[in-house]
Parts: C-alpha cells; structure tokens; sequence
C-alpha cells in the first residue's frame, strides 16, 4: 500500500480491497486517529451500490458507540456492505437485533458460556487439539490453518452444537465463504450461487439436527434453540437456523483467525517465541497480546437512528458506522509502542468489542480454546518456523490469514 493512496482524506475509502491486501491498513488508521478520527468515506469501491459510511478509529469513541444501542442500532446491518451476507439472514440473528429482542435471545445462550460452564469442556478441547496436532507427527511442514487451526475449531463448535464430525468441513466451508464473501479462494463461486445454493443447504442439514433433537433432546446448544421458551414464545424454524448460524460462525473464523496470527507474530519474533517455551504459563497473556494486535473481526457495523456528533464529525440518522477494532486496539494513546508484539503485556483490548448489549458472547470458550491450541503447539513443535509467505483474506470484516505454512521442527 503506497501513502500517495490516501492523501486526500476527503475521497479516501477506507474500505477500498486494494487497501487490505496484507490485511488492516494501519498506516490509514494511524493517520486517522490522528488527523480525522470519526472519517467519512464516500463508498466502498468493491462494491459500488453501497452507500458510503463513517470510520470509527479511536477506542474512546468506539467505546462510547457500542454502549449507545439506542443512538447506534445494531438492527440494519451489522457490517458495512448490504450488497453481501443477506440482510435478512444477519437481522434473524441476535447479533443484528436491539433490545429488547436481542437481550431476551441472548439471555438464553448465556447459561452455557459461563466461565464455569465452558470450563467443563477443557478436557474436550484438549483431546481434540491433541488429536489433530498428533497427525502431523512425522510430517515435516504443514499448513496452521488448514492443518491444525481449521479442523480444531471446528470440532470445537461442532460438538458445542451436536454436529457430527463428517459435517465439519462442509460447515466450515460454507462459514467461509459467507464470512469471506470477497476472497475468491474462500467463495469461488460467488454470492449469488452462495445464497442460492449454499444457505438452503445449510438450511436443510440444520433442519435435519432440529428434527433429530425434538424428537431426542441431548444437553447440545441445537437443543437449547429447539426448546427454548422466551416468555411463552418458542424460536420458529427460521429464527432457530438464524442461532445456529451465527454460533458456527461466531465460532469457527474467529478462534481460527486469532491462533493463526498468535502462532504468526511469535515466530516472527523468536526472543518472545522462546520466553513462552521457557514459560508456557504465558500462553493466556500472548492470546490477549495477539487479540490486541489482530483482532478476528476487523469492524463491526451500527446505524445511527438519529443525528448524533461524534468526536467532531456530524452523524446523521440512517447512516452507516464502522467500529475498526484493528484501528483502536493499537492507538498509540492506550499503548506504548502499539505495532510491539510484547508476550507480557497481556492488554485490555477491543477485539471482542467495547462492551454494551452485543459485547462478545464467546469470549471464555474462545479464551480457553486459543490457550489450550497455543501451549500444545509450543510444547509439541518448539523448534517451529515460518517457511513460506503467509498470505491473507481480502476482508475488511473477517481478518484473518488465509495460510501459514510452517516448518514443524524448525
Ligand atoms: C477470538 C475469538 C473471538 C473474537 C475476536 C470475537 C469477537 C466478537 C466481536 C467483536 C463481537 C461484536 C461486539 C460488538 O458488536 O459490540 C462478537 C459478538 C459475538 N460473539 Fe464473538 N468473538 C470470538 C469468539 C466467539 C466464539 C467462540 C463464540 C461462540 C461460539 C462467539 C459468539 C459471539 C456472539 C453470539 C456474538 C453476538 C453477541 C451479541 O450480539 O450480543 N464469539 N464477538
């Protein structure tokens, strides 16, 4: 990305592909935390039938946005394109209602992410891990996101939901795809073969689960969404689909993104690499190190429902806001030397949002599943390195590394 690309803040789009092509443009935050922190972008060159939307790039100010559900609705969208994952789809999930329908939904999820709760799958998650790095045993090079990351995580959610493992991978391409609708490689043949042939097959797979449990109830969170009771009111079929799909994608992209890019900066800085060998007990603290730096979802999107200023900028009612996490969890005014990657920081963050109503539902499952992923790989492989050019998503949504490839015993 060359600095002659945004010199003009006034045309600069901030969302423009050609932007993140090696993931978040930080030197574009940087500047605009600086000069113009609440930044207007007059539309989004990939996609030309979107309207343009505001940049949110200070933590203070995403901080005061994600509280205020009344003045930023979640309810429109909640990523800044309309013109990709189907709106309706997004708006049947929680994550894309206000309250209080949001609230009543997500109340009956958070019996089983409970620290306590997601604390009894700790021996689950480890065998799973265990099994899938025991494959690479005799293996001289592997690929972190596709070896180990991706089949780790989606087994984790896998068995969360009820899946059977055979659906994994037909789950978790499909989860890419939707999520990483702009990378041809995730989503080859594009949105409108996504939506018209992917989703009802989704829709039909999760419809089979749904019979299956209200015929046989098991403890599995498919179960919850089938009998759950929201004051007299069951979820239909459609609002049931809606949960699953948000928990497959919640939970696969995002654990997969922030492991790959744990495993990604450690490497690339062996001095940090050997402090966690010597000191596996600092696998939690480079978890929220890495969080910090490389947040999975790189925005989410509000709407203002009326005219609100914000830090300087006029926001008016129905437009589009971003909050880019990637932007304030390195603003230089909460943390010293803030590209660093420094294994003993251990920092608040925003990866997981900024608190308020839609505040991260997973963070204790994802928490659990990147420490137990990170110390097995370190113990099993300490001699690891990079061997070849990691390369990315295009999204400005779902941030993450496309490969990893490494070489296992260094
Ligand atoms: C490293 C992993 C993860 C990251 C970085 C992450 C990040 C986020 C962010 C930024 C939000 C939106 C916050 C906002 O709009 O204010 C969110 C919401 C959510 N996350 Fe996570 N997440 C992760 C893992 C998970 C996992 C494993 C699950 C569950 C399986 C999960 C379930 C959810 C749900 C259900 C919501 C919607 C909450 C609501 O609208 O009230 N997340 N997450």
């Amino acid at each position: 990305m060359s600095t002659e690309a945004f010199q003009d803040l006034t045309t600069l789009q901030v969302a423009d592909d050609e932007l993140w092509l090696q993931g978040p443009p930080h030197d574009v935050f940087e500047r605009l935390r600086a000069e113009c922190p609440v930044h207007w972008s007059p539309g989004i060159a990939q996609s030309p039938k979107d309207a343009g939307f505001w940049s949110v790039t200070r933590a203070e100010d995403i901080h005061t946005v994600s509280r205020d559900w009344q003045g930023f609705s979640s309810a429109q969208n909640i990523i800044i394109t309309d013109e990709s994952i189907p709106v309706p789809l997004v708006q049947g999930m929680f994550i894309g209602m206000d309250p209080p329908k949001h609230d009543r939904i997500k109340n009956l999820f958070q019996k089983a992410f409970t620290p306590k709760a997601i604390a009894t799958h700790e021996p689950a998650i480890r065998e799973i891990t265990e099994g899938v790095m025991g494959r690479l045993e005799g293996r001289e090079h592997a690929d972190l996101v596709s070896d180990v990351a991706q089949p780790v995580v989606s087994r984790v959610i896998g068995e969360f939901m009820g899946l059977d493992p055979e659906d994994d991978k037909p789950w978790a391409e499909a989860i890419n795809a939707l999520l990483g609708f702009g990378d041809t490689t995730l989503n080859p043949k594009g949105l409108e073969a996504l939506v018209a042939e992917d989703i009802p097959r989704m829709y039909e797979k999760c419809m089979k689960l749904v019979a299956a449990r209200r015929e046989n109830p098991t403890n599995d969170m498919t179960s919850v969404l089938v009998f759950a009771d929201i004051d007299g009111d069951t979820l239909s079929d459609e609002e049931i689909f809606a949960g699953f799909v948000l928990m497959m994608a919640a939970g696969n992209d995002s654990t997969k993104a922030t492991y790959t890019s744990t495993m990604r900066i450690l490497m690339e800085n062996p001095d940090q690499w050997q402090m966690l060998v010597d000191d596996p007990s600092l696998s939690a603290s480079a978890v929220e190190e890495a969080l910090r730096m490389f947040p999975a979802f790189a925005h989410f999107r509000r709407t203002a429902t009326k005219d609100i200023e914000l830090n300087g900028a006029l926001i008016k009612a129905g437009d589009k806001v971003a909050l880019w996490y990637p932007s304030s969890n390195r603003d230089a005014e909460r943390y010293e030397n803030p590209h660093q990657f420094d294994v003993h920081r251990n920092p608040e963050h925003q990866a997981f949002g900024a608190g308020g109503r839609h505040f991260c539902l997973g963070t204790a499952l994802a928490r659990l599943e990147l420490k137990i992923l990170v110390e097995e790989t370190v113990k099993r492989f300490p001699k690891m390195t990079i061997s070849d050019q990691p390369t990315y998503v295009v999204s400005q949504f779902s941030s993450q590394l496309k490969t990893l490839p490494v070489r296992l015993a260094g």
